[in-house]
């Protein structure tokens, strides 16, 4: 089956449903079981268990997401939680202790550092920022209680891709496990378990669900031990994903591949027209020829999505507040992924301090939604002519 095919009919069932097409939400924390044998065998098999025990350990809703998720990432299982931050959380704290170090790719999403920072560090575990394109030289870095290495490909803010296969491969060698986020690029564009990685974490908030309006985060896992190992550690922080988020969730990617497919077309025409103009030093996205990241994107992904960013010309603060201000249709907000058109003031500077960032003028992060492309188009340049 394409993966087309199993994002439409992949994990739902209507004749299980009275022949409705989608399951409805299971909203619950109750599960009956008829005998004693049929409640303790359940128990005993959780978390590979196929039947039901409790609200927090797992509900239809959540079964069905993961069954999809694991499924179009080829991983052995996953587990669906209420944020993606949440799922980022789990796959680090469910596999480290105390006295273990962690690499850490320096352009990853900011609360992840915080997590390492914050809560890692309180728990006794050190962490090391890696430069993200350091590849298989990542093996300078192993100290001897090195337990796990998190990569985030394209990384935040200046989309560098990683090289997921070298840095996983030297991972696996030294008994070291490896995560990725591939929050950027959905499954349909990029399948970091193939290149050799032990867990995806997936933001589900940004394209899976597709409209705003949920939060929702997964771990796909490569093997079942893999598996069991962060399943459990969810069900201790009792963070299992709502049946709801998981019901829109699972329609939000019914439509993924027509959806991505627009973003890619449309994220191209416009980032091509940045190119051309005055005021932009450089545009960082993976897919156009020009990107430092290129070469890797071609081998490892195949497609791009809406999230990119632009170096301007050195200019004024307010000019650039001007410029954000009067958007028509780029808003400003944080999460991405949705149908609508956005636009933040980056500076990767505040959050890096192994990798040096240098630019002159501002960076915009820019999210490019489902609109028209030349109302996009016209609606930039609006903002350019406020730039002056
Ligand atoms: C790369 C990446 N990972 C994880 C997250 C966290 O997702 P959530 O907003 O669902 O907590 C985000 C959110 O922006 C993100 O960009």
């Amino acid at each position: 089956m394409h993966i087309e095919t199993d994002l439409v009919h992949f994990g739902r069932d209507a004749e299980k449903q009275f022949g409705f097409v989608n399951t409805p939400a299971y909203r619950g924390s109750t599960v009956v079981h008829r005998t004693l044998a049929s409640l303790e065998a359940a128990m005993l098999a959780h978390p590979h268990s196929s039947d039901f025990i409790y609200g927090l350990l797992g509900t239809p809703n959540s079964r069905e997401l993961e069954g999809l998720l694991a499924q179009l990432d080829g991983g052995a299982g996953a587990v669906v939680v209420q944020s993606g931050l949440a799922a980022v959380h789990i796959a680090l704290a469910a596999n480290l202790s105390h006295g273990d170090h962690v690499l850490m790719v320096d352009t990853t999403y900011g609360p992840t550092r915080r997590i390492c920072d914050a809560v890692l560090t309180r728990m006794g575990v050190s962490t090391t920022y890696y430069n993200p394109s350091i590849g298989a030289d990542i093996a300078a870095h192993f100290q001897p209680n090195t337990k796990l290495i998190y990569m985030e490909s394209p990384g935040s803010l200046t989309f560098e891709v990683q090289d997921v296969r070298a840095i996983s491969e030297v991972a696996r060698a030294r008994g070291v496990l490896s995560v990725v986020d591939s929050t950027w690029a959905p499954a349909l564009y990029c399948k970091p378990l193939a290149l050799g990685v032990d867990y995806v974490v997936r933001a589900l908030t940004k394209y899976e669900g597709g409209s705003s309006d949920l939060l929702l985060g997964a771990v796909i896992a490569r093997t079942p031990e893999l598996l069991r190992t962060v399943k459990l550690y969810a069900d201790d922080l009792g963070s299992l994903a709502h049946p709801e988020d998981c019901v829109l969730c699972l329609r939000g990617m019914r439509s993924l591949a027509v959806r991505l497919q627009h973003h890619a077309t449309s994220t191209m025409t416009v980032a091509r027209w940045l190119q051309s103009r005055a005021e932009v030093v450089r545009v960082f996205y993976p897919a156009l020829e020009t990107d430092s990241s290129h070469a890797l994107w071609k081998r490892d992904f195949t497609g791009a999505t809406g999230l990119f960013s632009v170096e301007l010309r050195p200019t004024s603060r307010e000019g650039v507040a001007r410029m954000l201000d009067g958007m028509r249709y780029f808003r400003m907000g944080y999460s991405w992924g949705g149908y609508e058109s956005l636009m933040i003031l980056a500076d990767p500077n505040r959050v890096r301090t192994a990798s040096d960032w240098r630019a002159d003028g501002p960076l915009l992060r820019l999210h490019i939604g489902l609109e028209h492309t030349d109302d996009l188009i016209e609606d930039l340049s609006n903002g350019f002519a406020r730039l002056a």
